[in-house]
């Protein structure tokens, strides 16, 4: 099937293209989504689970074909976790992130999509991606070093953890390390928190299983976070690991 937008992101000099991707190809909304280069161009088409894990592809592959209707009208996130298995002690690479991102960057199109036809015009970049360990490293930086890279450090943070709160789709990566601190915990609390009351819908991914995420982060984060998403098992060896 023809698809006329992405024949219109192909034009660098097309409106679309300069607002998705700027006027060098390099900044734009895709730029600040905040994805890491290796995830940047992951779609429905490349996601590579569907042998591992079937039932995982199954409930991406539905959430991508209404994922605006998921996202504004039914307010639903999704919570992607690790079930550990023996050749997989701790359900590493098995494809959360890859799925997250695909599912983040189909939104994001669609939502250009609407701007373009006049339906509703995007103002903020609608998704973001955030990393938990890369929130807490923001965090920390604010008590650290002289008082003016503490204040330039702490207008990053509240930057960051301002559009994690309020975005429409956001990828919370990694969440429930065993890095958290109290007074992080609190930060994510505020941020998932904020989320669930207001129904923006919110992809997490995780090693730990819901229960795991309770005894870590506590029962007033976990039950947002369950409250608000399906659970969805990722199972299967670790595909960073080469094998001959
Ligand atoms: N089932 C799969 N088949 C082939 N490649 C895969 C599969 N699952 C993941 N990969 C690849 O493995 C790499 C790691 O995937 P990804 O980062 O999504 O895993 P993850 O589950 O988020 O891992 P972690 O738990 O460590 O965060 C990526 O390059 C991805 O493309
Ligand atoms: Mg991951």
């Amino acid at each position: 099937m023809q698809d006329k937008l992405l024949d219109l992101l192909t034009d660098t000099n097309s409106y679309p293209y300069v607002f998705m991707y700027g006027s060098d190809g390099r900044g734009g909304l895709w730029k600040s989504r905040n994805v890491p280069a290796k995830y940047s161009e992951n779609f429905l088409e490349s996601l590579p689970i569907a042998a591992d894990n079937p039932v995982a592809y199954a409930t991406v592959e539905k959430y991508v074909k209404s994922v605006l209707q998921y996202v504004q009208d039914k307010k639903i996130g999704l919570f992607f976790f690790s079930k550990p298995c023996p050749e997989n002690k701790f359900g590493t690479g098995t494809g959360k992130t890859t799925a997250a991102i695909t599912i983040l960057n189909h939104y994001l199109l669609e939502r250009l999509r609407q701007h373009l036809k006049g339906e509703q015009s995007i103002k903020d970049n609608p998704v973001y991606f955030c990393k938990s360990t890369d929130l807490q490293t923001a965090f920390n930086a604010q008590f650290r070093g002289t008082p003016d890279m503490q204040k330039v450090a702490s207008e990053r943070y509240y930057a960051i953890k301002n559009r994690a709160k309020c975005v429409e789709l956001l990828v919370f990566d990694d969440i429930a390390t065993k890095a958290s601190t109290e007074s992080f915990t609190e930060e994510l609390y505020e941020i998932i928190d904020h989320r669930a009351s207001a129904e923006l819908a919110t992809i997490y991914t995780s090693n730990m299983t819901m229960d795991a995420v309770a005894e870590l982060l506590g029962d007033r984060i976990a039950s947002r976070i369950e409250g608000s998403t399906v659970p969805v098992a990722f199972a299967g060896r670790d595909h960073r690991k080469k094998v001959l």
